[in-house]
């Protein structure tokens, strides 16, 4: 992943600048499914110097195991909620995959009841004792919980939505892979931009926008269009009871985290799809390619030009994300 995401001239670099390269990085639900290959990916980025993994459970185990890897970052593991704010504790980033993952038949909203207050009380704590934190949010729906952290936060008067995201990145790796493979091109040199939201028909690939170019029949365009919208499904029918993606997320949450850090030490044109509070659209949240700097989001590059079939699909994922947008932030501040 290093070779995407970091040029070997950029890592090379950065030992020799007096710019922030010593990132304090706390996973939250580091045990889990996607915790442990994300903590594994963040324990071999050389821009980490402190890697708190926290969990409710096994984080001693994770930590001790994860400690043994020659690279630099010290890892440290905190294990259940008393733990939480000393896990957190000026952090500079903190990514956050806790709670629980969908079952064949199950939507992305069918995890609100669970994740909406494992989310809240993380936002919490962040809040309390990690304020001016980036917050990479991993945690289904993420539609909602992104809406549901920033509440706690306006709550707590720490709000900065320059530094909230939900973590939407699975959805531009899957388009890259499915639209290289369809081309026959280098998947590592293929960049489609995903907005909306990370929900089934709120994911929009913008095919049109891809870097290099291609062109697809209509029939084809629609069909690729729904294999990204649905590739979360494909995964979870295809584990069969055992969870949703794991692996291509953590690669996904790192590849975001790694981006994150180099923005905040001041490389240029850093720029990674997130769904953020955002005045694009309609949609009071939503996901378009954003330009990553020293204090998260720097500049929201928006929309750009969309195709007739783009406008389309735009017109109907709003109601769904404003619905799910509201239901976020009401179980914030009408529980
Ligand atoms: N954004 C995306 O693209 C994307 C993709 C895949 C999965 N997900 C979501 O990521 C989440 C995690 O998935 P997973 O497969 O790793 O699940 P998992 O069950 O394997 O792991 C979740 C971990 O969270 C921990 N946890 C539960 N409650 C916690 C709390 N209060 N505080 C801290 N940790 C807590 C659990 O102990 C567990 O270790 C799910 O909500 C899933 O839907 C998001």
């Amino acid at each position: 992943m290093f070779s995407r995401v970091f040029k070997p001239a950029a890592v090379a670099r950065q030992f020799s600048t007096s710019k922030q390269n010593n990132f304090k990085v706390a996973v939250a639900g580091a045990s889990g499914g996607i915790g442990q290959p994300l903590s594994l990916l963040l324990k071999q980025c050389p821009l980490v110097t402190e890697l708190r993994l926290y969990d409710i459970v096994h984080t001693p185990g994770v930590a001790a195991d994860l400690s043994h890897i020659e690279t630099p970052a010290k890892v440290l593991g905190f294990n259940g909620p008393d733990a939480a704010k000393d896990a957190f504790k000026d952090c500079d980033i903190v990514v956050i995959p806790a709670g629980v993952p969908r079952k064949p038949g199950m939507t992305r909203d069918d995890l609100f009841n669970t994740n909406a207050g494992i989310v809240r009380d993380i936002a919490k704590a962040c809040a309390e004792v990690c304020p001016k934190a980036c917050l990479a949010i991993i945690s289904n729906p993420v539609n909602s919980t992104v809406p549901i952290a920033s509440e706690v936060f306006k709550k707590a008067g720490k709000l900065d939505p320059k530094k909230i995201f939900g973590v939407t990145t699975l959805d531009v790796v899957r388009a890259n892979a499915f639209i290289a493979e369809a081309k026959g091109l280098n998947p590592m040199e293929v960049n489609v931009p995903v907005i909306g939201g990370h929900a089934g028909i709120t994911i929009m690939p913008l095919i049109s926008q891809s870097k290099p170019a291609v062109d697809f029949p209509a029939d084809k365009l629609k069909a690729l269009t729904e294999r990204i919208q649905e590739a979360g499904t494909e995964v979870v029918k295809a584990k069969a009871g055992a969870g949703s993606a794991t692996l291509s997320m953590a690669y996904a949450g790192a590849r975001f985290a790694i981006s994150l850090m180099r923005g905040m030490k001041g490389e240029s044109n850093v720029i990674e799809c997130a769904y953020v509070r955002s005045d694009v659209t309609e949609a009071t949240y939503f996901s378009t390619p954003l330009l990553l700097g020293k204090n998260g989001l720097e500049k929201n590059m928006g929309l750009g030009n969309l195709s007739e079939y783009e406008k389309n699909l735009l017109k109907a994922a709003i109601p769904e994300l404003k619905k799910t947008i509201q239901k976020g932030e009401d179980f914030v501040n009408k529980a």
